[in-house]
């Protein structure tokens, strides 16, 4: 069976990173006898949005909804277009339009990273942000009212619904049933945000009841984010709104010594749709252009695709190369963003050659 995968570049270092992705998904398709058709799109990106004043095609959907997976880089070059009109042109088009409601972004402390927190070893940091990603503080509900006057009023609602809460909620406890600890943790705020996250709360009580196993706790996310800083062994899967689970999903990341490594997969879980994998970084303007990027997040993308399209083994072999490169600790070869002098390419072409080197 031939997997069709729609590759995004995107903007930025999105179009720096993909083909390390490209290549690492290559190597493993040679590596372990996987047919993939990689069909490259450059909408959805501000490049396309200078020469159409739209980020997407119109029949975008109708061309997306036909792949089995679609590999994104990053959107958002806010010199050209700003950021709310790139992403919600794009990105956030297909979280919503695609259902893919879960955005599940495992955070981990890598071999041969150094993480900016004293004394933490690979095995302190592992765990998963599982993040509400068609709802919640992401909302078009609201607007702006006497405009420009002494009076302006702006109002953007919360929308959270008992079927988008559930489901989400569902995913993070079985994720964390399968898991050794069975932990969750649910990130709100309700001392102050008084009428969605104290719902939120209940929700999580009410679903907690079908997993006896879980342990949960809760906290507020102003001391949640101490905790990642002081406590990161803490935590094992930690369920989140849409915005809670962005912040934390940096974060976490942050902790690890670099965002650079970040994978995400925006997951349908039913598959009515395809589900969209990318890193949790952006389009970097700031390094854009100079091949430094860290390739990582893109390449562990690549690997949650494979696993999601039933490639659980081949999934293991990409993440264990990179970790396997990682850990060698060639200052040549890492990105500046892991005390290297490498670039996006070498760092890349290693990991690609240790995917296809990898004796079974
Ligand atoms: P960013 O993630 O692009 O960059 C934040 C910082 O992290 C920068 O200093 C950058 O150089 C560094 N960084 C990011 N990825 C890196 C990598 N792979 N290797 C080394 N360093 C890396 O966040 P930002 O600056 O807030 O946003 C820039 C643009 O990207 C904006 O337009 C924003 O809206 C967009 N954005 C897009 C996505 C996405 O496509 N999913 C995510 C976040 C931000
Ligand atoms: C992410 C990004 C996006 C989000 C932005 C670019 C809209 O930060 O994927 O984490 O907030 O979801
Ligand atoms: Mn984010």
């Amino acid at each position: 069976m031939t997997h069709r995968i729609a590759v995004i570049p995107g903007d930025g270092i999105g179009k720096e990173v993909m083909p390390e992705g490209v290549r690492a998904l290559q190597a493993a398709a040679e590596r372990f006898g996987i047919a993939l058709e990689l069909a490259p799109f450059d909408f959805a990106s501000c490049d396309y949005y200078a020469e159409h004043g739209q980020m997407l095609p119109d029949d975008w959907f109708e061309i997306l909804k036909e792949f089995d997976a679609i590999f994104y880089g990053a959107v958002g070059w806010p010199e050209t277009v700003p950021d709310h009109v790139s992403l919600w042109g794009s990105l956030l088009q297909f979280r919503r339009r695609f259902d893919q409601y879960i955005n599940l972004r495992p955070c981990r402390l890598l071999p041969g990273i150094k993480s900016p927190l004293a004394n933490r070893q690979p095995g302190d940091i592992d765990f998963y942000v599982v993040r509400e990603n068609t709802e919640g503080e992401y909302s078009s509900v609201g607007g702006r009212m006497f405009e420009g006057t002494e009076r302006e009023v702006v109002i953007q609602e919360t929308v959270m619904t008992r079927h988008g809460t559930d489901r989400v909620l569902k995913f993070a406890y079985e994720l964390a049933q399968s898991r050794p600890r069975r932990k969750l943790t649910s990130a709100t705020k309700s001392n102050g945000i008084a009428i969605t996250m104290p719902w939120w709360d209940e929700r999580v009580a009410e679903m907690g009841r079908h997993y006896p196993e879980v342990a949960v706790d809760q906290f507020h996310i102003d001391i949640l984010t101490a905790n990642f800083v002081m406590h990161p062994d803490w935590f094992d899967v930690v369920v989140a709104s849409n915005l809670f689970g962005d912040i934390l999903s940096d974060l976490g990341p942050a902790c690890t010594g670099t965002i650079g490594v970040a994978p995400s997969a925006n997951i349908n879980p039913e598959g009515t749709f395809p589900s969209l994998f990318e890193p949790v970084h952006g389009s970097a303007p700031d390094i854009a252009g100079r091949g430094i990027a860290n390739p990582i997040g893109q390449i562990w993308s690549a690997a949650m695709m494979l696993e999601h399209l039933g490639h659980q083994e081949v999934s293991v072999a990409i993440v264990a190369a990179f970790e396997a490169v990682l850990a060698e600790g060639d200052e040549g070869v890492l990105t500046p963003d892991i005390g290297g002098r490498g670039t996006t390419e070498i760092l890349g072409r290693a990991i690609a050659e240790r995917i296809i080197g990898q004796v079974a």
